[in-house]
């Protein structure tokens, strides 16, 4: 299981801002251990600011009942059990592997059972395509649109057919801190990942949002109402190639890992000195390639990018991590 160990200083700061992330384990006890506290964090919490550990014998505040334990299935096949899910709002969003598909109903309302405050339990299969696309299948309750609490915002979707990162919370984060009295473009916007935290923390000027995925971007306007930004984000549904507006934007974020035939558009779309954040999905061995080609792209405009920062967010596969460039471009 999960932990973030720190200083016992910094542990309560740490532990209120894990609360308000929706990432403190709250079964588990805070543990002492070497002179150090470990606060007990979600499965999926990946964060790289902290220090992450696994714990040997978690202390729970009651003795819950596990899936290994709620499960009358033979000791082969509790070992392949999952042991961690990842919750959305009130969906419970489970992989397992292959050799436990037959056993994926009991699955479902054994962790039904384990989560009585939610009402679903989907399979997940992976993402495809370029509109990024869930693959997924309901195994226990019904009902698939839910709304997702997160520092602070709110963010409705339906787990069935939008992805929801819960993986570059600390970019998030980032992104909620920029933008104050800025026009700034999201030519990605999704369900409004990057646009929704930054208009309530940060209040630009404007945002325009763009999506292509018309699931995504009618839950995108549902958030923008959600979270009463109107006034700032200007939801734009369509493919940000044709729509992204020239020489307006003291900030671009292009939140797609495959996004860098679209860099002309995003560069285009920057006022002299704007900030553009690049996103791309980086493989080891061509770790600089993001910077390469903001580069070039700048270069054929007539422009000149100055590199801010090249942050990796999370491993998006083995050897191969999202990767988010800052760049200022003259
Ligand atoms: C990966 S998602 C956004 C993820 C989000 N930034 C995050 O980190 O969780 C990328 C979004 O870009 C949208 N998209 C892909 N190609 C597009 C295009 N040409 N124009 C506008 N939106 C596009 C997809 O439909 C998807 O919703």
């Amino acid at each position: 299981m999960k932990a973030v160990r720190v200083s016992f200083e910094e542990s309560e700061s740490v532990r209120k801002k894990l609360l308000f992330d929706s990432a403190l384990d709250k079964t588990r006890k805070l543990v002492k251990k070497n002179g150090f506290i470990e606060i007990p964090v979600t499965e999926s919490f990946d964060e790289f600011e902290f220090t992450i550990v696994e714990q040997d014998s978690p202390e729970y505040y009651l003795q819950k009942q596990t899936l290994v334990s709620s499960l009358n299935i033979p000791v082969s096949e509790k070992k392949l059990l999952p042991r961690g899910w990842n919750i959305l709002g009130d969906i419970v969003i489970v992989t397992l592997n292959e050799r436990l598909e037959h056993r994926r109903k009991e699955i479902g309302e054994a962790l039904l059972c384990l989560y009585p405050g939610c009402k679903t339990v989907l399979l997940d299969r992976g993402i495809s395509g370029q509109m990024r696309q869930p693959m997924r299948e309901i195994i226990a309750g019904n009902g698939t649109e839910t709304i997702h609490k997160e520092r602070g915002c709110l963010y409705m979707l339906d787990a069935m057919r939008i992805m929801f990162s819960q993986g570059n919370l600390a970019e998030k984060e980032r992104m909620s801190k920029l933008g104050r009295n800025e026009t700034v473009v999201d030519m990605f916007a999704g369900i409004g990942y990057f646009s929704i935290p930054m208009a309530v923390h940060s209040k630009p000027k404007k945002i325009i949002s763009i999506e292509i995925n018309p699931v995504s971007f009618y839950y995108l306007k549902e958030n923008i109402k959600l979270n009463k930004v109107g006034d700032i984000v200007e939801s734009v549904s369509g493919d940000c190639s044709k729509l992204t507006p020239r020489n307006v934007a003291d900030r671009v974020i292009m939140g797609y890992l495959d996004g860098q035939e679209y860099l002309p558009h995003g560069i285009d779309a920057l006022l002299p000195g704007g900030i553009l954040h690049y996103h791309e999905a980086v493989p080891e061995a061509v770790e600089n390639r993001p910077v390469e080609r903001i580069m070039e792209a700048s270069g054929i405009q007539g422009r000149h990018a100055h590199i801010m920062s090249v942050r990796r967010i999370k491993k998006y596969a083995p050897g191969v991590w999202h990767v988010v460039v800052d760049a200022i471009i003259k």
